[in-house]
């Protein structure tokens, strides 16, 4: 099964290009045609036998091989798409200055197609005035780019700049392929703030103890930082997030459902767009003890009194200013497909958002997944969009909506 499509991957040398296989790979696996460019470095990390098995054709390193074929120009012509991952500090600096000093830089000149960079490096490397005035130029240039995220680096220490997950980086560019053959920027939300709420949460019940969910923020997550790869300034406010947060978004870490409330009115003041993914408790316990809750005082049964939380999204779609987007979720465990599209519609007229995307939830389906399904129901409760795959697949959708 063939695409047509021909995706250059550009591997450049970070510890990370380990993970680089998984980008190739998954492209194959769609049916593209993948031409991996990797620069010497790269190669000391990832063997050219690797590469080559899983992407199907030779790895091209050298500048001076193929030259009757002018191959220095060829391959990116020939390319649809471009992913450089991982982009090191230094192939970022080549790629703002223009440099083409070996065959990725040539390529990539050479190309008119999309650009898609996920950057590796130390958090100092990430930091640095250097590295970020490059990124802000590639970015100004129309290229996109994906992560880095906030985790574990290569030795024992960890902040930003671990390389976005595989399934990140491969749906971040698709979106930009999809958004280049359909004539939109890559960066089609520039200029825009939007607002994401994500994870769930957590209602105190005594210093060590809360009443939560299982949400674990991902699709929130995957929403942000598809959102900030289109351009946006993203605020996230994370609720008890079980996946790190993009570097690329400005995060405000919750935890309860008043915390939330406090947070997401604060920043939806001249917000463009709100999108409530988190997973807000409807009810919180109406004393929060100050002293850990001890059996001997409780004895066998223990009765808690919860009272409501306020619902959050509704208010803030009472007093939304004209022209803000608002953005619900509805997750249900109805299994029938028609009665969860009937919960949605009610939960649709007493929310008053303009878009709600519903989506079923179980033991083992919605929360904690690396995919999801959904339906997204417009104000008069038409559906306007089905969507599934990843989570960032789901988020590309969503935002095509918004955009
Ligand atoms: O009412 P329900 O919890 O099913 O609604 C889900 C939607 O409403 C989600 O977008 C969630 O973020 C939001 N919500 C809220 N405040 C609450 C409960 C849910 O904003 N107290």
């Amino acid at each position: 099964m063939s695409s047509g499509r021909t995706i250059v991957v550009g591997i450049t040398g970070g510890i990370a290009a380990y993970k680089a296989v998984n980008v190739v790979r998954a492209f194959v696996l769609r049916g593209d045609t993948v031409q991996v460019v990797a620069t010497p470095a790269a190669l000391r990390f990832v063997g050219k036998p690797t590469l080559e098995a899983i992407s199907r054709n030779p790895v091209h390193t050298d500048l001076y091989e193929g030259v009757a074929e002018v191959r220095h120009v060829a391959i990116g012509q020939s390319a649809d798409l471009i992913v450089v991952a991982p982009a090191t500090a230094n192939s970022i600096a080549k790629l703002a200055a223009g440099l083409a000093d070996d065959l990725l830089g040539n390529t990539i000149l050479a190309s008119t197609a999309p650009v898609v960079i996920a950057p590796a490096m130390h958090t100092e490397m990430w930091n640095n005035a250097a590295t970020v005035a490059n990124i802000a130029t590639l970015r100004a240039r129309g290229v996109t780019i994906v992560g880095p995220g906030v985790g574990q680096l290569t030795g024992s220490d960890s902040g930003a700049g671990r390389m976005a997950e595989p399934d990140t980086i491969v749906a971040a560019a698709l979106a930009a392929l999809a958004a280049a053959e359909n004539g939109r920027a890559s960066s089609d939300l520039a200029g825009k703030r939007i607002v994401i709420t994500a994870g769930g949460t957590r209602e105190p019940l005594d210093p060590v103890r809360f009443l939560g969910n299982r949400s674990s923020g991902k699709q929130g997550v995957a929403l942000a930082e598809a959102a900030a790869a289109r351009g946006a300034s993203v605020i996230l406010i994370a609720a008890n997030l079980e996946v790190p947060a993009p570097t690329t978004v400005d995060l405000r870490p919750v935890n309860s459902a008043l915390d939330l409330e406090r947070a997401v009115t604060e920043a939806a003041v001249g917000a463009d767009v709100v999108i409530m993914a988190a997973a807000v408790a409807d009810y919180r316990p109406v004393t929060v003890r100050a002293d850990k809750i001890k059996k001997d005082d409780t004895g066998d049964s223990l009765l808690l009194e919860l009272t409501r939380n306020p619902d959050i999204l509704a208010g803030l779609a009472a007093r939304k200013a004209p022209g803000q987007g608002l953005v619900g979720f509805a997750a249900e465990t109805e299994t029938d497909p028609d009665r969860l599209l009937a919960l949605g519609r009610a939960k649709m007229a007493r929310k008053g958002c303009d878009f709600l995307v519903v989506n079923r939830v179980g033991w083992s389906e919605g929360f904690a997944s690396d995919h999801n399904e959904v339906r997204v129901l417009d104000r008069r409760g038409d559906i306007v969009c089905e969507a599934s795959g990843t989570k960032m697949s789901v988020a590309g959708h969503i935002l095509d909506l918004i955009s």
